[in-house]
């Protein structure tokens, strides 16, 4: 597949060069607690039209960052760009090595360069046991949540390189840390993604960039409720007891917000996290056990 569309129009008036770049004056919504910390700042959120992605390119832009996203579905992307009118977005498959070819092309050329990327994209995967599971489901659930972020890193890695500075975040998440059943394909990328950040954090550290990576317990929002229901009709339970059977082996008792998970994003990448490399983070009001 060759370029794709790219779905924005105030955007590419907001990162001409002749134009001022936005800044927190020109984000919507209010940002009581997020500082200045990344003003002039370049970063590509990927799957970033909704959900933490979102959360994290909107907390960027109250920062006073230049950011850029795309999304697999052109109408939550539209949505997202109603939302926040200073973003540049562009409709994309990261797991599709040209279509991610053209996203960094695209990414690039508007933000005239990079230096954060957040590698977002992660779905839940089907939900059944081992035996159960067609190759096709665990397949796709591994191409989006492990092959996507390669394809990016890949594609970010020279240009940060190249300049000695940058960050990369990657989204794992709280079944990376544990066994998962009947989720087995989700938790195994997220174990690989803690794998990869660590081996990139190696490759990449000699030469002045910072690679992480984010591991969020249950995030409330519609993606959970879809978590529920699925685990709910896999098991018989019903989605009361699943839902409260999340949260019972978390010491904060709670779910966790998009915005808990994007100010962590923020500080990984800031100047505040300049010797943070290398690590996984949680983000899960402690989660005990599985
Ligand atoms: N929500 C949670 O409870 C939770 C918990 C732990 C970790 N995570 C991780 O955080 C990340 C974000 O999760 P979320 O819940 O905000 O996601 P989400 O389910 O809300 O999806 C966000 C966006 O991803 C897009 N998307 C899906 N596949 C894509 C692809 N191949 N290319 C481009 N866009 C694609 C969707 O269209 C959607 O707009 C994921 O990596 C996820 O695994 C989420």
């Amino acid at each position: 597949m060759g370029l794709l569309p790219i779905a924005m129009a105030p955007p590419a008036e907001a990162f001409n060069a002749d134009t001022p770049m936005p800044h927190h004056s020109s984000v919507s919504g209010a940002s009581p607690i997020v500082p200045q910390t990344h003003v002039g700042q370049r970063v590509l959120v990927t799957a970033a039209a909704s959900g933490i992605g979102l959360a994290t390119a909107t907390a960027f832009l109250h920062a006073g960052a230049r950011v850029f996203i795309c999304d697999l579905d052109p109408v939550a992307l539209d949505a997202a760009l109603r939302d926040q009118p200073g973003l540049g977005a562009m409709v994309c498959d990261v797991s599709d090595e040209e279509q991610v070819a053209a996203l960094f092309k695209a990414a690039t050329g508007q933000l005239q360069g990079l230096d954060i990327l957040v590698n977002n994209a992660g779905v839940a995967g089907p939900t059944a046991l081992v035996e159960d599971m067609d190759f096709s489901d665990w397949r796709r659930c591994l191409a989006v949540n492990l092959d996507a972020s390669f394809l990016c890193a890949r594609a970010a890695a020279p240009l940060l390189r190249a300049q000695g500075s940058g960050s990369i975040v990657n989204l794992a998440s709280t079944a990376g840390l544990f066994g998962f059943p009947r989720r087995a394909p989700y938790a195994a990328s997220k174990w690989a993604i803690r794998g990869f950040t660590r081996t990139l954090a190696q490759e990449l550290g000699p030469f002045g960039v910072r690679v992480n990576c984010v591991c969020p317990g249950s995030v409330s929002g519609e993606r959970i409720e879809r978590v529920i229901r699925a685990e709910a009709a896999s098991t018989g339970q019903s989605e009361a007891d699943v839902r409260s059977q999340m949260t019972a082996y978390v010491s904060l008792k709670t779910f966790v917000s998009p915005q808990d998970v994007a100010h962590t994003i923020l500080f990984l990448s800031s100047a505040a996290g300049a010797r943070i490399s290398g690590q996984d983070i949680t983000v899960d009001g402690h989660t005990e056990t599985f």
